[in-house]
């Protein structure tokens, strides 16, 4: 399996021209070109990562593809997407995508963090709709990848009166990456 590929296939089935979407780690910029073209003109990414160089390539990947006025690009963390989004739109989000780890090409010692993950994944749950998608693609094979999976699958467990859960996995391979396909439930306990 392809897991960033898998990723935007199970998002695409969630969003629609004029959605608002969240790219959680924008990175190399294939996931926020990927959702801005999913929510169309008349919708909105918000895309964040921590790195400025990797949101300066995004930019100019979007401005490339004439999509700057599809997204709000910011330099942050995910654990500050609460702020990040317009309050007016928390509670309205279609979906929203989290590729963990670090970013390939670039500075491999810059990877997501555990805490700041859940934080974040805290957030985003909040920001959903009801029967909105979080997407969460994890890594085993980097350092603290593994540990952050678990964190993930312990968030994950404390919330899942809230979701509906699936888990896909390479049976085959023990340090396979963890794709996560996460549906908030209409009705939220
Ligand atoms: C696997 S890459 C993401 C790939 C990206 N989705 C794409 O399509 O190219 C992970 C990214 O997460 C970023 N990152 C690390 N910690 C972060 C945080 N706390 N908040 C947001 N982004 C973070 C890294 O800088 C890196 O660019």
């Amino acid at each position: 399996m392809h897991f960033t590929v898998e990723a935007q296939n199970i998002v695409s089935k969630f969003l629609c021209p004029g959605d608002i979407a969240i790219d959680a780690t924008a990175g190399n910029g294939f996931d926020t070109l990927f959702l801005t073209e999913a929510v169309g003109d008349s919708g909105m990414v918000y895309a964040v990562d921590i790195q400025s160089q990797a949101i300066e390539v995004v930019r100019q990947k979007l401005r490339e593809a004439n999509r700057e006025s599809r997204c709000q690009l910011v330099v942050a963390s995910h654990d500050q997407l609460e702020s990040i989004v317009p309050q007016e739109l928390h509670g309205r989000v279609a979906a929203a995508m989290f590729n963990l780890g670090y970013l390939p090409f670039g500075n491999k010692s810059i990877t997501t963090q555990a805490s700041s993950t859940v934080a974040a994944l805290d957030q985003v749950l909040m920001l959903l709709k009801p029967n909105g998608l979080l997407c969460v693609l994890a890594y085993l094979g980097h350092d603290g990848g593994s540990e952050e999976a678990t964190e993930v699958a312990q968030w994950i467990k404390r919330n899942q009166d809230a979701l509906s859960i699936e888990k896909f996995q390479d049976a085959n391979n023990q340090r396979s990456p963890i794709l996560w396909k996460l549906v908030r439930r209409a009705a939220t306990p």
